[in-house]
């Protein structure tokens, strides 16, 4: 192997630009070219590369985002797309890929993989810490940080002016980030994709706790299992009570990755090197049981199941 390239594909994360850091400037010590990618599948695609240097990704350890671009290329699922992908890879000699992103990208670089055989290696990095097989992805502690951040902030205000608040934070598909900030944040009540929402117990707790005294209240919504506005409306008509929605959206893909996020990317760029150097390939890496793991694509893209129960039977009992 003497050539690979490197893309960034779907939901930017903070953490992609360590990743990106770590596999050029491994790539070259153990000889090999490495070729940027620019826009994730639509780069290869459109032949939008160009071979990076250890300058090429000086002073980037700390930014946000990605310097390669990141986008959503419905074109790469398409016949023509992936051939137009598979031409730019012959016409420039590369002999190996380093896909960074989340199940999406990984779905599509299996699919690229089963249908030209070029060696492609995952490193996962998602905020929704998503991908199946894997206890963190890059971008997730990141993104946990900066809502909690946001939510600490808004705790300030609802208590003093004794307020229900309903905050949305990411997560289509996944509870993850919903469930971690609600727990770390002391938040009283969560709503997640995968848990039917009981808005009646909900506002019971609610007016029961103003009986008793306790007049603020911050229930956490993951965007994937309802529209804020919308459930803070019911709130204030089975209640009576005043409700607020703060909508925290993309402020949580962007900022600084916290050392964790760094560390792990730096960690994952060189395995990710590795393992195209031993060989493999159709494998995800992520962080798991205190170690760099390692999944097929395929497991990787499979629905991941998190503890959804325990995870809010604690909430709901230190409330
Ligand atoms: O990257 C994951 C994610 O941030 C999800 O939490 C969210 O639903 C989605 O991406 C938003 O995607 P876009 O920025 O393309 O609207």
């Amino acid at each position: 192997m003497k050539r690979i390239a490197v893309l960034t594909t779907g939901g930017d994360a903070p953490g992609m630009n360590p990743a990106i850091r770590s596999v050029v400037r491994y790539g070259i010590n153990q000889k090999l070219e490495v070729l940027g990618v620019f826009r994730g599948w639509w780069g290869l695609i459109n032949e939008e590369l160009k071979v990076l240097n250890h300058r090429s990704v000086s002073g980037i350890i700390g930014q946000g985002g990605t310097i390669l671009k990141t986008a959503r290329c419905a074109e790469f699922r398409t016949q023509d797309g992936q051939r137009r992908a598979w031409e730019t890879v012959q016409k420039n000699n590369i002999d190996g890929l380093v896909v960074i992103g989340g199940n999406g990208s990984f779905a599509a670089a299996h699919e690229f993989y089963q249908k030209f055989n070029l060696p492609c290696v995952g490193i996962a990095a998602s905020i929704d810490n998503d991908v199946n097989g894997i206890d963190y992805t890059i971008g997730t502690d990141t993104a946990i940080n900066t809502a909690l951040d946001a939510i600490d902030k808004i705790r300030d205000t609802a208590t003093s002016m004794e307020r229900i608040f309903v905050v949305e934070v990411m997560g289509r598909d996944s509870g993850f980030i919903a469930l971690t900030v609600a727990l770390a944040g002391g938040c009283e009540d969560v709503i997640i994709p995968g848990k039917p929402m009981d808005l009646n117990a909900i506002c019971h707790d609610i007016v029961h706790g103003n009986l008793v005294g306790k007049m603020s209240w911050i229930i956490i919504l993951a965007e994937g299992a309802g529209k804020a506005d919308n459930i803070a409306r019911q709130i204030t008509d089975m209640t009576g009570l005043e409700t607020r929605t703060v909508v925290l959206g993309h402020v949580q893909r962007g900022g600084r990755p916290t050392a964790v996020s760094r560390d792990l990317a730096l960690n994952l760029g060189k395995a990710a090197v590795d393992a195209l150097l031993a060989g493999k390939t159709d494998i995800a890496l992520g962080y798991g049981c205190g170690k760099i793991t390692e999944v097929s694509f395929e497991t990787a893209i499979m629905k991941k199941e998190i503890k959804i129960e325990s995870l809010y039977n604690l909430i709901k009992t230190l409330t």
